[in-house]
C-alpha cells in the first residue's frame, strides 16, 4: 500500500485544474528548495491539457529553468501529430513557458521501431537519474490519467507491459488500437515520492468507483499504482466522483 492516498473532490473541472496547478507548483517549490530541482513526469490524453494550460498562464514567472519534464507515455506517431502528448504538451506549456530545452525530455516516438524508442527514452532516463540495472528513477512527481477501461499511462488491462518488472520504459501493444504506445512501467510508477491522477468528467464516474472501491481479479491497471514510499493523490471533480460511496 502506498504511505498515504489521499481523494480530494473539487466541484467542478475548472476547480479540480486549479487545486491541481498549486498541488504541482507546491511540490516543485518544496522540491527545488530541498534538492535544487523538481522531476516530474506528464500524463497525456485531454485531461491535463487544462492544467497545462492553467500553469502556463498562472505561474509563467515560475523557475521553470530548475524544474526537469519527462512524459510518463507517449504514443507512437511523430511529434508533429495530433495524437502526440508531446505535441499537446508543447502546445499547451512548452511554448508559453521559458523552461530550457535540455530540461525536456522527449520519446523519439518517430522511430518506427517502437522498442528501440522505448529503449532510448530508459536511456535518457538512466543518465539523468544516474541510476545502474535494477535501480529504478525517483520522480518527485508523476501525473496520470484513468481511461474509461482503467488503463493508466499506457498500461492498458491485458497487454504484455503490465508484467513488466525490471525495464523502466517499454513499447506496449495496444491490441484495441492496434498499435504499440511507449510507456513507464509500475516499478518506476510505484517509485515515484508522490503520483497525482486527474480525473474528470461523468463518463469516468463508473470505472472511478470500481477502480477506488472495487475488487477486480486481476486488479486494473490504475488499482496498481499504489506508491511503495510515497503519496498517492486522487484528484477529482463532483461528476468523476458521483459513484463513490464515501
Ligand atoms: C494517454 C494517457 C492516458 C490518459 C487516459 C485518460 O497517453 O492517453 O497517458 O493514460 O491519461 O487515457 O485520457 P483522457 O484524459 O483523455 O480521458
Amino acid at each position: 500500500m502506498p504511505s498515504t492516498r489521499s481523494i480530494e473532490v473539487l466541484a467542478t473541472a475548472a476547480d479540480l485544474f486549479h487545486a491541481a496547478a498549486e498541488e504541482f507548483v507546491g511540490l516543485a517549490r518544496g522540491a527545488i528548495g530541498a534538492q535544487g530541482r523538481f522531476t516530474v513526469a506528464l500524463s497525456g490524453g485531454s485531461t491535463p491539457k487544462a492544467l497545462y494550460s492553467l500553469l502556463a498562464s498562472n505561474y509563467g514567472d515560475f523557475v521553470w529553468n530548475r524544474v526537469f519534464l519527462f512524459f510518463g507515455d507517449e504514443r507512437h506517431v511523430p511529434p508533429t501529430d495530433p495524437d502526440s502528448n508531446y505535441r499537446m504538451v508543447q502546445e499547451s506549456l512548452l511554448a508559453k513557458i521559458a523552461i530550457p530545452g535540455e530540461n525536456v525530455f522527449r520519446v523519439a516516438a518517430e522511430n518506427p521501431d517502437a522498442a528501440a524508442a522505448a529503449s532510448d527514452y530508459e536511456g535518457q532516463l538512466r543518465r539523468f537519474f544516474e541510476i545502474e540495472s535494477g535501480e529504478f528513477p525517483r520522480f518527485d512527481l508523476i501525473l496520470l490519467g484513468m481511461g474509461p477501461d482503467g488503463h493508466t499511462a499506457s498500461l492498458f488491462p491485458d497487454s504484455p507491459a503490465l508484467d513488466e518488472r525490471s525495464r523502466l520504459v517499454v513499447a506496449n501493444w495496444v491490441a484495441k488500437f492496434n498499435t504499440h504506445r511507449i510507456t513507464f512501467t509500475f516499478p518506476v510508477l510505484n517509485r515515484a515520492a508522490e503520483v497525482m491522477f486527474m480525473v474528470s468528467g461523468g463518463d469516468k464516474a463508473d470505472m472511478l468507483h470500481q477502480v477506488l472501491e472495487g475488487k477486480n481479479t486481476p486488479p486494473l491497471p490504475s488499482q496498481r499504482v499504489q506508491p511503495s514510499d510515497g503519496k498517492l493523490l486522487w484528484m477529482l471533480d463532483e461528476a468523476a466522483a458521483a459513484k463513490l460511496t464515501r
